[in-house]
């Protein structure tokens, strides 16, 4: 049986790893072989290039982060997402291809094509069944963060342009990618996640 791929997406805070922490836990209970990962990292290569994403103290050329993120992936995807696919489980990651375009294509600006084309290397052409993008307006998310890195140290304008990046993939591909208001309760948006989960596992409600 092939295993089933889920991402969640969306801008800093909006509550990406707590929703699919409690979608894992839960399908978890349930007896449902699940592994939980998160891009960039996941693997020990992918964490080592995290490191340098997220916390690097000197400035990183645009595409030389362009190429760390796609190179992240591809040891995610060939290590952990193919492997267990395969193997018929259910992959949750946290960011995935869609976080690639919404970032380094509509917000950095860097050619659409280009990151496209990385993000197929990267890939090798897996892409998620379904997709929750936690959307939240940009002054929520702020004040919910706490704990700064190099990203979120971004002004403003920037999380907009990410924001407005994702609601125009989800756009695209409407039959992909569920639109969540992240805010909404924790609960409230956890049980919606449940049951579209539910209604892709064919699980009896
Ligand atoms: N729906 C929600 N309503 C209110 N607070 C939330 C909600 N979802 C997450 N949070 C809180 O917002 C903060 C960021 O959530 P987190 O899941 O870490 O976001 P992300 O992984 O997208 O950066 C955490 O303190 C979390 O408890
Ligand atoms: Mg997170």
């Amino acid at each position: 049986m092939k295993g089933i791929f889920i991402t969640f997406e969306g801008i800093e805070a909006s509550g990406k790893s707590t929703l699919s922490n409690i979608l894992y836990k839960w399908l978890r209970e349930n007896q449902i072989n699940t592994v939980i990962t998160r891009d960039p990292g996941g693997t020990p290569t992918g964490e080592m290039i995290r490191k340098i994403l997220l916390h690097a103290e000197t400035s990183i050329d645009v595409w030389t982060e362009a190429l760390l993120y796609a190179a992240a992936r591809r040891q995610l995807v060939a290590e952990i997402i193919k492997p267990a696919i395969f193997n018929g489980s259910v992959v949750i990651c946290d960011r995935f291809s869609d976080s690639y375009f919404a970032y380094q294509g509509y917000a950095r600006g860097l050619d659409l094509n280009v990151i496209i084309e990385l993000n197929r290397i990267a890939t090798q052409g897996i892409k998620p069944d379904i997709t929750f993008l936690i959307d939240l307006p940009v002054d929520m998310a702020l004040k919910r963060l706490n704990e700064k890195d190099r990203l979120e140290l971004e002004d403003k304008d920037f999380h907009e342009k990410v924001r407005q990046g994702f609601l125009k993939i989800a756009e695209n591909e409407s039959q992909r990618i569920v639109v969540l208001d992240g805010r909404k309760p924790v609960d409230e948006l956890s049980q919606i996640i449940r049951e579209t989960v539910m209604k892709l596992l064919n699980f009896p409600a």
